[in-house]
């Protein structure tokens, strides 16, 4: 399969009319879950305030994730019935790598079954104790596989990408002076490789300019150190680098792509987010002595080099889905419905992580309930009153989640409380998502009756996912 035509867009019927339609027809349906406000006050009670806790038929509205959570198109459920099964050499594996060399223009492709694979691939064999990993922001996934190795994922995001409202439009960007820095003081030995998160999922789904990437290139280039992209949602960033960075106005997202690969020297990346695929991933680079360690390590716990971990048919899924990510009408809708929604959100009063990211719109719980201390978890208060409203599931980024518990009970609270509302891809209507900003303005009504949290529970590691709580 080639890329899409990207010279689609004279014939754009959005360039004369303001509604952003989505670009697909429903070509197959899956009923939603409709629950009454009893059964989801009973959900959260027995769930104990945790929303990992519910069942997905006791949701309205998914937005815990866009990761694997998205539609396929009907060229890949095609593509998925032409998936070649063997084990090793399969035509499927063949058109994978054929794609991803094409978009990326690495040498050396590894399938993996999801993105964590690819990092625990990928830091075993060139992180070892004592060395730094430095990004924009480190995933929480790429954090601890590089904990893991007892190296250190430092975060060095620009002081604008801290700010919640601040309208920078590249929030994302790494601070290339605070990275100079760090390199010098501790030594290119101690570093074995810079890595830059595109978009900045953790910064808010925030892009990352094309010269920014360019001036990493140049630091890595001064120091002999390796530049690797965890490229989950390289294509939302392509689009962001279009519409922002005015010398790439005229490129195709494909182009921005490629060029942003090209300024990398290998990359990591989950098919869940821009390879519109339901599970996959591959971590891919130049160099072919780390290549070839991984891939013996990856023999060992994914599966033979040809599959990694996935069936014949998800490659195939990842093959298609690669090219779609970069098609010019889904970018403008994709990136057009979370602006959308966070408009949604502003109107009703509820500030959002300023300018909107590509896959998810994040809610100041801080803002909007003044009188919840962090001690108290607002952003999870918030998150569970949504849910109560409307059916409508999204996910604690803020105390929950990031709180350091301290030695005499209390706790060093997050930077931000925030809730993320992950739009999945081709998923929901504007319907849905109207809905969604109906539930969120019912919340804002009632907010000075939305009551804290406590902890009752606590596993030691990632406590977020299996924690219990109760309404203080
Ligand atoms: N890197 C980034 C930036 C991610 O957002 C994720 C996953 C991963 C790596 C790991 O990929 O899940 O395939 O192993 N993010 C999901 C999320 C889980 O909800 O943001 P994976």
């Amino acid at each position: 399969m080639s890329s899409l035509d990207d010279s689609a867009e004279d014939r754009h019927p959005q360039t004369s009319f303001e509604t952003i339609i989505e670009p697909f027809r429903v070509h197959s349906v899956e009923p939603i879950a409709f629950t009454t406000r009893s059964e989801r006050a009973d959900a959260l009670e027995r769930s104990r305030y945790n929303l990992f806790g519910l069942k997905a038929r006791e949701v309205t509205i998914d937005l815990l994730t866009d990761s694997g959570t998205g539609a396929m198109s009907t060229r890949q459920w095609a593509g998925m019935m032409m998936g070649d099964e063997s084990y090793a050499g399969s035509r499927s594996y063949e058109r994978f790598k054929e794609t991803v060399s094409d978009i990326t223009g690495f040498s050396e492709i590894l399938p993996t079954h999801q993105g964590r694979a690819a990092e625990r691939l990928l830091f075993s064999e060139a992180v070892t104790d004592g060395d730094i990993v430095p990004s924009n922001t480190h995933f929480d996934t790429t954090r601890a596989n590089i904990e893991h190795e007892g190296a250190e994922a430092l975060d060095l995001v620009i002081e604008e990408g801290k700010d919640s409202q601040s309208e920078h439009p590249f929030k994302g960007n790494i601070d290339v002076d605070a990275l100079q820095r760090v390199i010098s003081d501790a030594g290119p030995d101690r570093i074995p490789m810079v890595m830059v998160t595109v978009t900045n999922n953790s910064g808010g789904g925030q892009p990352v300019s094309m010269a920014n990437l360019r001036a990493v290139r140049g630091v890595c280039d001064r120091y002999q150190i390796p530049f690797f992209l965890d490229a989950c949602r390289f294509a939302e960033n392509a689009w962001f680098i279009k519409q922002r960075e005015p010398d790439y106005a005229d490129s195709t997202p494909l182009e921005i792509a490629r060029e942003m690969f090209s300024l990398a020297d290998g990359a990591t990346m989950s098919a869940k987010k821009d390879g519109m695929s339901n599970i996959g991933g591959f971590l891919a680079m130049n160099d072919p002595d780390l290549a070839e360690r991984c891939r013996n390590l990856l023999i060992l716990t994914e599966g033979f080099p040809t599959y990694g971990g996935m069936a014949g048919y998800d490659l195939e899924a990842v093959a298609v889905g690669l090219w779609e990510a970069l098609d010019e009408h889904y970018l403008r809708y994709r990136t057009r419905s979370t602006a959308y929604l966070a408009n949604l959100s502003e109107s009703a009063g509820v500030p959002t992580v300023r300018p909107p990211g590509g896959h998810a719109v994040y809610l100041d719980a801080s803002q909007m309930l003044p009188h919840i201390p962090s001690s108290q978890y607002p952003a999870q208060a918030l998150a569970c009153a949504l849910y109560l409203e409307g059916g409508v599931r999204g996910v604690e980024i803020g105390s929950v989640m990031f709180g350091k518990p301290q030695p005499d009970g209390t706790e060093i609270p997050a930077a931000m409380e925030l809730v993320r509302l992950a739009v999945p891809r081709r998923t929901y209507t504007q319907s849905h998502i109207d809905y969604v900003g109906e539930v969120i303005a019912a919340v804002a009504n009632r907010a000075e009756d939305i009551r804290g949290l406590r902890i009752v529970e606590q596993p030691r590691w990632l406590r977020h996912f299996t924690a219990a709580l109760e309404p203080v």
